[in-house]
């Protein structure tokens, strides 16, 4: 093939699959990387600030804004630890921690596993004294409590599942103390998205619950059997204590591990996908 014809497709291959890229945002989402989205985060002015609805934490809904992009994020500044914890449903914890820094570990170990598209950016910043998690503001149609009780079903199913089963894998992983619905929230095209760390990173060695994991995308048991140790406390090593990383690591060791047990009983292409 004439080399000139060939590289004429090819830059008109380019120029078409940019187009569907920049259709693909949605009119008021600026397409940044997630750099950028961090530099944004931590840098841009806050330019109005009000309560969120939801929640019952009393995060903040900030606007930001850097001259050219004006977008919002979620504040939250809570750091709380008690020896004991009366919790809602009647149990008590122990060492009971809710801090804002679980969110920032949750946003980098997802860039590690390759799931920054399921957890927002979260950076660490202050405003008006107070020291806390910021998270970019994602375009959320409803949320998973909302959709339940209404009952809307996602119109491919499949899709939806195999967003569901990572968001259990990296549940479990990160073992979280609330993992409630509000904390799943769900995009116009049904992309689901996973916010709310602020009571995970609990210290059980065990999978909580091993009958969450159903299924396993292949890249993230690759990348989870990868996920290395140093690698992880060099990048929260601001955010959780030794005693954190070494529960987190141990969970991942029996995730993975059951993975293998279920792959070896029912074969591959029933677990991973
Ligand atoms: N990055 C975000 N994008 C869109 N909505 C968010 C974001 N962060 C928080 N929210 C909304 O604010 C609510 C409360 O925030 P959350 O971080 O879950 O704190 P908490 O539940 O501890 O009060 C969420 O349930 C969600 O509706
Ligand atoms: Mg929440």
């Amino acid at each position: 093939m004439d080399p000139l014809y060939l590289r004429r497709r090819l830059l008109l291959v380019a120029a078409v699959c940019l187009t569907c890229g920049l259709f693909a945002v949605a009119a008021d989402e600026p397409s940044l990387t997630k750099e950028q989205i961090k530099q944004f985060l931590l840098t841009a002015k806050v330019v109005h600030s009000k309560e969120s609805k939801k929640g019952a934490t009393h995060t903040v809904r900030l606007t930001l804004s850097d001259g050219t992009i004006t977008h919002d994020a979620s504040f939250q500044a809570l750091d709380q630890h008690k020896r004991e914890m009366k919790l809602a449903n009647g149990t008590t914890e122990l060492n009971f921690v809710d801090s804002y820094k679980y969110n920032i570990a949750a946003y980098e170990l997802a860039e590690l596993l390759g799931m920054d598209d399921i957890v927002p950016v979260y950076v660490e910043r202050k405003w008006e004294g107070n020291t806390g998690s910021l998270s970019w503001w994602l375009p959320v149609k409803m949320d998973e409590a909302e959709r339940y009780k209404q009952k809307i079903a996602a119109p491919d199913p499949d899709a939806w599942n195999n967003q569901m089963f990572k968001i259990r894998v990296f549940d479990q992983l990160v073992s979280d103390a609330d993992p409630n619905l509000t904390n799943v929230l769900i995009g116009e095209n049904w992309q689901i998205w996973r916010i709310d760390f602020s009571r995970a990173f609990r210290l059980n060695k065990d999978v909580k619950s091993p009958k969450d994991l159903v299924r396993c995308d292949r890249q993230l048991l690759e990348k989870l059997k990868a996920l290395d140790a140093n690698a992880f406390t060099e990048k929260t090593k601001r955010y959780l204590t030794k005693d954190e990383v070494k529960a987190l690591m141990a969970r991942r060791d029996k995730i993975v591990a059951q993975f293998q047990t279920m792959i070896a009983q029912k074969g591959e292409n029933e677990v991973l996908y």
